[in-house]
């Protein structure tokens, strides 16, 4: 139960293809499934005992990214500051999806200020999956992101030189969910990456592979339908 007396709250309302997201302060809450179509929809009613201090409407979901899941279809993952390797693996006709597991080469090497944004659904009944930037050279791991579900926790790591390092798990909100829309935006800054979740900040990873130029590989895996991945 997200709202407490007295207290201010914010929810959010993503309107999916068939269904509502609905986050509140920030944490995923609950799924809906659509019973009419979205179109139909244009009154927001508010009753009851409660205090509205803002209402506001975004035509794309947290991040701001300029474009709806809809454009999918039409855009060149080379345009998108990423160019696929398993290229014959890319497209199924038809279906927003890129197929898994995914591998693309950043157009420029990482570095600070650098971007990755990775847009997808997390499977029903997911166990797990992971997000990786690999240096391509000597396929060391920089950042294995590796959300599990079935656990709800949160694994990052590295792979150097053959050998996985020291996990690390704190997280003050585990914040997937079964059938969850979600946008990771990977921020990289001089010390460390930075990771957010729907808008949500949700980690920060200090660096341990330092040479950060050679990092060039983005590789995703797992229990998920992977919508979009793209650089800046
Ligand atoms: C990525 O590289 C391709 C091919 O070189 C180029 O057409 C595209 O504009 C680049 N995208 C970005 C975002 O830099
Ligand atoms: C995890 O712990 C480290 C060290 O105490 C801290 O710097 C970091 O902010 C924590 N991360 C999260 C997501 O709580």
């Amino acid at each position: 139960m997200p709202f407490r007396k007295e207290k201010s709250f914010e929810i959010v309302f993503m309107v999916l293809k068939n269904k509502f997201q609905v986050a509140v302060n920030g944490r995923h809450v609950l799924l809906y499934a659509h019973r009419i179509s979205p179109e139909q929809i244009d009154t927001v009613g508010i009753y009851g005992k409660v205090n509205i201090h803002s209402i506001g409407f975004r035509f794309s979901s947290a991040s701001a990214l300029p474009h709806t899941l809809g454009d999918l279809q039409s855009m060149e993952t080379s345009a998108l500051g990423l160019t696929q390797i398993n290229r014959e693996n890319i497209q199924k006709p038809g279906k927003l999806q890129l197929s898994l597991p995914f591998e693309a080469r950043l157009n420029a090497s990482m570095g600070p200020g650098r971007t990755v944004v990775i847009k997808g659904e997390v499977n029903t009944n997911a166990r797990s999956f992971n997000v990786d930037l690999v240096a391509g050279k000597t396929r060391d791991i920089a950042l294995h992101l590796n959300p599990r579900l079935n656990v709800k926790a949160f694994v990052r790591n590295s792979f150097l030189q053959d050998a996985w390092g020291e996990e690390e798990r704190n997280i003050t909100c585990f914040p997937f969910s079964s059938g969850m829309y979600f946008e990771m935006i990977i921020y990289c800054d001089v010390r460390e990456f930075k990771v957010a979740i729907n808008g949500v900040h949700s980690l920060e990873y200090k660096h341990r592979f330092k040479d950060l130029s050679s990092i060039d590989t983005l590789s995703v895996d797992g229990d998920i339908r992977l919508l979009d991945v793209r650089s800046w």
